[in-house]
């Protein structure tokens, strides 16, 4: 019987080692290529094609923002699919930037649910560009192109969306094909030096 153990005993101890080794090739070589390939690929669209996006589509960028972290994992979020010809023209009435999209999520969070920070602040803001950002990734691993965008009156779209007073527009994001000749801007690689904005203390 010992000796038994004694053979069976380096065998599971390799096993676990290969069983770990393949783990870490898995997160290599799979996983964070494909979402390197993901974010570098990403680029702000500003010229979108009419068509508009089909609703599997919808769902799973929808799907891709609920998985977002949020502050005590409050979910303050609340999006707004704009997509109805009345709801797209009051988008383009309170923002220069919808960029022909034929339409838009509008990222708000709800004040009687969002996490307190402090006296008088909270964490909505960040929670719901946390949101924003999962579903603009998942959005261009779909073919779907975004621009984030904070050039709103958001007091306007409050008012011309019929929004109630504990809801708070944050961030607005036409979505949709990119045309034909969109492309990156200027700024879309002009990325800074890491030593300049990274430091190890
Ligand atoms: C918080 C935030 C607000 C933004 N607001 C606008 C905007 O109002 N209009 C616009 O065209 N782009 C807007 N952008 C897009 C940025 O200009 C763009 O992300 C940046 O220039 C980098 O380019 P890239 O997204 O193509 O990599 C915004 C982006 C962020 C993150």
């Amino acid at each position: 019987m010992l000796l038994l153990m004694a053979l069976a005993l380096p065998l599971c101890a390799c096993n676990g080692q290969k069983k770990d080794q393949k783990n870490e090739q898995t997160v290599e070589t799979t996983v964070k290529k494909d979402f390197m390939d993901i974010a570098a690929e990403r680029y702000s669209v500003r010229h979108f094609s009419s068509q508009a996006v089909e609703q599997e589509k919808i769902d799973l960028i929808l799907e891709a923002g609920k998985l977002a972290p949020t502050a005590v994992n409050s979910q303050p979020q609340m999006i707004y699919v704009l997509r109805s010809e009345d709801a797209v023209a009051k988008a383009n009435q309170f923002s220069p930037c919808m960029y022909g999209a034929p339409q838009a999520f509008l990222f708000c969070y709800d004040d009687n649910r969002v996490c307190r920070r402090g006296e008088n602040g909270n964490f909505g803001e960040i929670d719901v560009t946390i949101v924003l950002t999962h579903m603009m990734l998942e959005a261009w691993n779909l073919g779907i192109g975004t621009c984030p965008v904070g050039t709103f009156r958001q007091d306007e779209a409050k008012t011309l969306l019929g929004l109630p007073d504990n809801i708070h527009p944050i961030l607005l994001m036409p979505f949709g094909y990119p045309a034909d000749d969109a492309k990156p801007s200027d700024r879309h690689k002009a990325y800074r030096n890491m030593d300049e904005m990274v430091e190890y203390k």
